[in-house]
């Protein structure tokens, strides 16, 4: 077996990069589960540069860079292969209940303003009349426009659709164990006893990726587990996304309302806990006490994969044909098309975003030597 490509991972990440190098060169996913069931099947869609970000940096232009590309991308999806991702532009709102969450909100809003983005200051009232049905004491809000949501099972639906309609031969149940070289050069990938040979190897193996064999550099990630549920919210009591503190509330443009998450730092422990569902339940009821009465209809976890550093690794890796494309942590379903043109840029020798530097899979090697020193 032979192909021009070998995409390590069926996330959101592995399956955008496949369908976009496809059909013009030959590519192989192979994928440890079924494709897009693990940490992108369990994001909300939140697409949140601006409501995620403490403070500007690399991470924050690669986040607006790859929302901008958002629109594009998506019609593309919906043209060839009929799939509505239910893209959103309506804004999200971030709450303060207390005088220094507020001044956290004006914080932001004074840095962000600063560099030409909109993020309006809201009072109390102000945020009542954008979301009626807010039960929290609001000191008052922020609200950001330009941050907006997607629903990712059917973003995920779309790329599994449009890599089989461009000919990606997508393998599930395929776990990679080693990447295999020679002489400095990538050779393909072993997947249980089979060897698998190509030129090049592209890792977005999630928070699998450190259990990969033959990795240089080597790969550490951690993942960190989010406890996330969906309520069917009977009218539309919440209009948009609001976020207050590490909760948010994600309306679907069905009945759904998303409530989430947790970020735990406990292994591959996939365990829903009391303390997890109770927590993200507690808060949603006092931001709108309506949400008590909805009924749950589901609940479920997800590993988010994080570098030690907490940056994505995008880019050429230590071996002639090696890239990575992991560790995307919070944002993966955000960063996936701008991820796409990192490696992209990479495969063709084109020059990357400016930002792309401190994602550098290299410098994964230097914290080791460093931490060794
Ligand atoms: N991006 C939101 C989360 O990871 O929970």
């Amino acid at each position: 077996m032979s192909h021009d490509t070998i995409v390590v991972g069926g996330g959101v990440i592995g399956m955008a990069i496949a369908r976009a190098l496809a059909p013009e060169r030959s590519v192989l996913l192979l994928e440890r589960d079924r494709p897009g069931r693990q940490a992108s099947w369990a994001a909300a869609g939140m697409l949140c540069p601006q409501s995620e970000a403490e403070e500007d940096g690399d991470l924050f232009r690669f986040g607006l860079d790859s929302l901008s590309m958002y629109p594009g991308f998506v019609s593309e999806l919906r043209d060839e292969t009929g799939v509505d991702v239910e893209y959103r532009a309506d804004g999200v709102l971030a709450l303060a209940s207390g005088r220094d969450e507020m001044d956290d909100l004006r914080r932001r809003a004074a840095w962000q303003r600063r560099i030409g983005l909109d993020a309006k200051l809201l009072d109390g009232d102000a945020v009542a009349r954008l979301e009626p049905r807010l039960t929290l004491q609001a000191e008052g809000g922020l609200f950001f426009p330009g941050d907006h949501q997607v629903r990712p099972r059917r973003l995920l639906d779309a790329l599994e659709r449009s890599c089989m309609l461009r000919g990606v031969d997508v393998a599930s149940d395929a776990a990679a164990a080693e990447v295999l070289s020679a002489a400095g050069a990538v050779r393909g990938v072993r997947v249980g006893a089979t060897e698998i040979h190509g030129p090049s190897v592209i890792v977005a193996a999630g928070a699998w990726a450190s259990s990969l064999e033959g990795l240089v550099p080597r790969v550490e990630t951690r993942p960190r587990k989010g406890q996330i549920l969906s309520l069917r919210m009977p009218g539309p009591d919440i209009r948009r996304v609001v976020r207050w503190r590490h909760l948010y509330l994600v309306p679907r443009n069905d009945d759904r309302l998303i409530v989430g998450g947790t970020d735990e730092d406990v292994g591959f422990d996939r365990n829903l806990t009391a303390a997890g569902v109770g927590g993200l339940l507690d808060g949603a009821r006092r931001m709108a006490s309506a949400v008590g009465a909805f009924p749950i209809v589901e609940t479920w976890t997800g590993l988010r994969p994080m570098l030690p550093d907490g940056l994505p690794a995008i880019g050429e890796a230590g071996l002639d044909g090696l890239y990575y494309a992991l560790g995307h942590y919070r944002n993966g379903i955000l960063l996936a098309p701008g991820t796409v043109e990192i490696v992209r840029a990479a495969l063709e020798g084109d020059p990357a975003p400016a930002y792309a530097e401190a994602f550098r899979p290299m410098r994964l090697a230097e914290s080791v030597s460093a931490d060794r020193v």
